[in-house]
Parts: structure tokens; C-alpha cells; sequence
């Protein structure tokens, strides 16, 4: 297939009529059993029963092929696995590669529940976890071990948004040792606003319930990986017994027709947003990728083809807890909820002592009360209008 603009694959993408069978979307169908016609058949099917053959439920069905076409088609690679949330989708794709006495890097500014699986699971499992920060850069080649097995990205940071230079970590790495695993988490980029496979890492993952669902309605996790890393992810994944129902497969690919327009309004609100906030008085510092002086914005620049809804802001003064509540409770059009990439706007606050406790070897660097946004599809001018009201109850 001659490769197509990123909007026109966004909308096509997994549409094959072996898949919708003469409607527009793929069809659903969910199944435990696939039936077979003959033995010859079965035989047929249980050869190829990694390739897209009807075999079993658990092996996928239509619907799920459909989708995971749509996904290696978007972010490359030669195969995508599906889990039924981003955090499965972490913690498999890590689980698939490591041995006992094996070692892992992981970002210090990682989502925090990839970092309570490092330290509640993989060392229960015998894997240690080293955690660089995102500023390392090519001396992250001094803290590579002999055991070590994954590399682990996430950019930007959780909360704090920090943008590595990634390049120069994957490299700095593959010279001390090319066989690595390099994963991302890369569900701030909702895959295709930075295209992990194509800067030398070998597995993309993806909290799809995020931008993809894009109605705060459904869960799933996506990993892409290249043709290196496909076979064991799948098959590992299998065997740990990882599927997603074929309902939610459906809602994540339908979430994919309107994805790069949702996208782009979710980009440009937050922008603007951040801009305005950039000149509030109450506010010390915009912690957004696509805003010049934001940590690691040149990398941004350089790697990402845009950005999203998700940012952070840190206030020029610490608040107390009633302010706080005052602040966060009256908002007409930021909700309170902790998964963002849906279409409605959110908010969410930490403090620094809450950001340095998930931020292991590194020390925070800001005093005042941290806030969270995701910016939605309202219109900015409504959003601009509620933080104004905020800033005023915390005057
Ligand atoms: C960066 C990131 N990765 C992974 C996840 C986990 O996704 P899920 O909620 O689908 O398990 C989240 C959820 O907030 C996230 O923000």
C-alpha cells in the first residue's frame, strides 16, 4: 500500500471489507469459539492462528484485527497487541522481555503506576529498576549494566512534562549494548504525533482508552512493536493471557475516524491556554511541550509533529488545603477525574512534596501548588473565563 497523509489513514486505516463486510465500520464480532468447517480447516486456522486466521477469541476476531491493522498501519511495526488498559499494556510488554537478575531504566518522570510496578512487582521477580531523569541525555551510557534488558521512555513526563532528548538516550544506550529493548510509553503523542518506531525503539505502547477512545467510555492498550520484538510480545502476551473484549476494540478503532481532528482542536485550545497563563501573575511557570521555555520544547520541536490537551502549570504560591479545595471545587467546566484524553476538559492540583515522592533521585524543582490540565473541545474562551474565576477564589 502506497503510504497515505496521516488524516486519510486516521480515517481509513483497517477498513478493509474482509473487516466491515459492505457497512462503513468494521463489524463486531465477539466470540469465545470460532467455529470450524472441517478439519482441514482447523488445521489451516491453527497454523495460522498469529496471522490474522479465526482461532480462537482469545487470538482476536474481525473486529480486533481490524483495529490493530488500523495501528501498525499508524505507527509501523509489524504487529500491534491489545490489552485491555494502558497499564496492562505496560506492564505485559515489560514482563514479556525480562528475566530474573535482569535490570531495567525506567523514566524518573513516569506514569506513577508504571513505577509501582517496577518496585511491586518486578522486584518481588528479581529485576532491579534504575531511574534517570529526563534532562540525562548521553550519560545515561554510564548507568547501562551488563544485565541490563529495557530501556524504558515516557515522554513527555507524567505531570511535570518534561520532553527528553530521545535520540540521543536510544543511542547512548544501543552503543553500550544493541540489544536493549527500547519501549515508550507514548500516549501523550497518541502514537502518531511522535513515531517511536521510527527513532530506532522497538515497541510503542499506548494508554488507548486516551485519545484514541477519546470519549472517556472505554478502556484498552495498544503495543506496536518492530519486526525484532513482534513474535515475543505476542506470543508472551498470549500465554499471560491478554485480550480486550471485541466491543471496546470496536469503540478504539471508531475513535480513530475522528482522532487527528480531536487532536488538533485539543493542540490549539491548549496552546492558547497555555499562552494566556504564561502572562497570569498567579502563575510561576507553563510546564507544555509546545511552549517555548518548557523543559525539553526543542526536542519537541525537533521529534513531534504537535501536540495534545494535556499540560501542567505550576502556581506562584503553595496553597493550603482549604484554598485548594476552594480552587479545585467550583470549576463550571473542568471536571475532577485522573483520565484525561476524552473530550471534556479536567483538572487536577498536587502538591510538590506529592510530585517529589513519584520523582525517585531527582529533586523537584518549584514550591508553589502544581495544577493539572486537560483542555477539551469547549471553547477556549468558556475554559479562559473558569481558570480566571479560579485564580480569583485563591486571590
Ligand atoms: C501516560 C499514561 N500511561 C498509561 C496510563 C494507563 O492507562 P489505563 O488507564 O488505560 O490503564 C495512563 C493513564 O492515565 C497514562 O496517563
Amino acid at each position: 500500500m502506497t503510504s497515505r497523509k496521516i488524516e486519510t489513514a486516521l480515517v481509513s486505516a483497517g477498513r478493509d471489507k474482509k473487516f466491515t463486510q459492505g457497512s462503513v465500520n468494521a463489524v463486531i464480532q465477539r466470540a469465545s469459539s470460532l467455529m470450524f468447517e472441517s478439519v482441514a480447516q482447523k488445521k489451516f486456522a491453527t497454523a495460522n492462528r498469529a496471522n490474522g486466521e479465526l482461532f480462537y477469541g482469545r487470538r482476536g476476531t474481525l473486529t480486533h484485527f481490524s483495529f490493530q491493522e488500523a495501528m501498525v498501519e499508524l505507527e509501523g511495526g509489524a504487529g500491534c497487541v491489545l490489552y485491555p488498559c494502558g497499564a496492562a499494556a505496560v506492564s505485559n510488554a515489560i514482563l514479556s522481555f525480562v528475566n530474573t537478575g535482569d535490570h531495567l531504566l525506567m523514566a524518573s518522570s513516569s506514569y506513577e503506576p508504571t513505577q509501582d510496578f517496577c518496585s511491586k512487582v518486578l522486584t518481588r521477580l528479581g529485576v532491579s529498576t534504575t531511574y534517570y531523569p529526563a534532562s540525562i541525555g548521553a550519560d545515561i551510557a554510564s548507568m547501562v549494566q551488563p544485565n541490563t534488558r529495557v530501556l524504558f521512555l515516557e515522554s513527555p513526563g507524567s505531570i511535570t512534562m518534561e520532553v527528553p532528548d530521545i535520540p540521543t538516550i536510544v543511542k547512548a544506550v544501543r552503543d553500550v549494548s544493541p540489544e536493549v529493548i527500547v519501549m515508550i510509553d507514548n500516549t501523550w503523542a497518541a502514537g502518531i504525533l511522535f513515531k517511536a518506531l521510527e527513532f530506532d525503539i522497538d515497541i510503542s505502547i499506548q494508554a488507548g482508552t486516551k485519545y484514541i477512545v477519546g470519549h472517556s467510555d472505554a478502556m484498552i492498550g495498544t503495543a506496536v512493536a518492530n519486526e525484532r520484538c513482534w513474535e515475543q510480545l505476542r506470543e508472551q502476551s498470549y500465554l499471560m493471557g491478554q485480550m480486550v473484549d471485541a466491543d471496546s476494540a470496536y469503540v478504539a478503532s471508531r475513535g480513530l475516524r475522528t482522532m487527528g481532528v480531536r487532536l488538533k482542536q485539543h493542540a490549539e485550545s491548549s496552546l492558547r491556554i497555555a499562552e494566556w497563563l504564561q502572562t497570569r501573575p498567579e502563575v510561576a511557570r507553563v510546564n507544555h511541550p509546545a511552549l517555548p521555555g518548557s523543559k525539553g520544547h526543542e526536542f519537541w520541536k525537533r521529534d513531534f509533529t504537535g501536540s495534545c490537551g494535556l499540560f501542567s502549570f505550576i502556581l506562584s504560591k503553595r496553597l493550603t488545603d482549604d484554598q485548594l479545595a476552594h480552587y479545585l471545587d467550583h470549576f463550571e467546566h473542568f471536571g475532577m477525574a485522573y483520565s484525561w484524553g476524552g473530550f471534556e476538559s479536567l483538572v487536577l492540583a498536587n502538591q510538590p512534596e506529592e510530585i517529589q515522592a513519584i520523582r525517585p533521585g531527582e529533586e523537584v524543582d518549584f514550591t508553589g501548588t502544581l495544577v493539572r490540565v486537560h483542555i477539551g473541545l469547549e471553547h477556549c474562551d468558556d475554559l479562559i473565563a473558569d481558570l480566571e474565576a479560579a485564580f480569583a477564589r485563591i486571590a
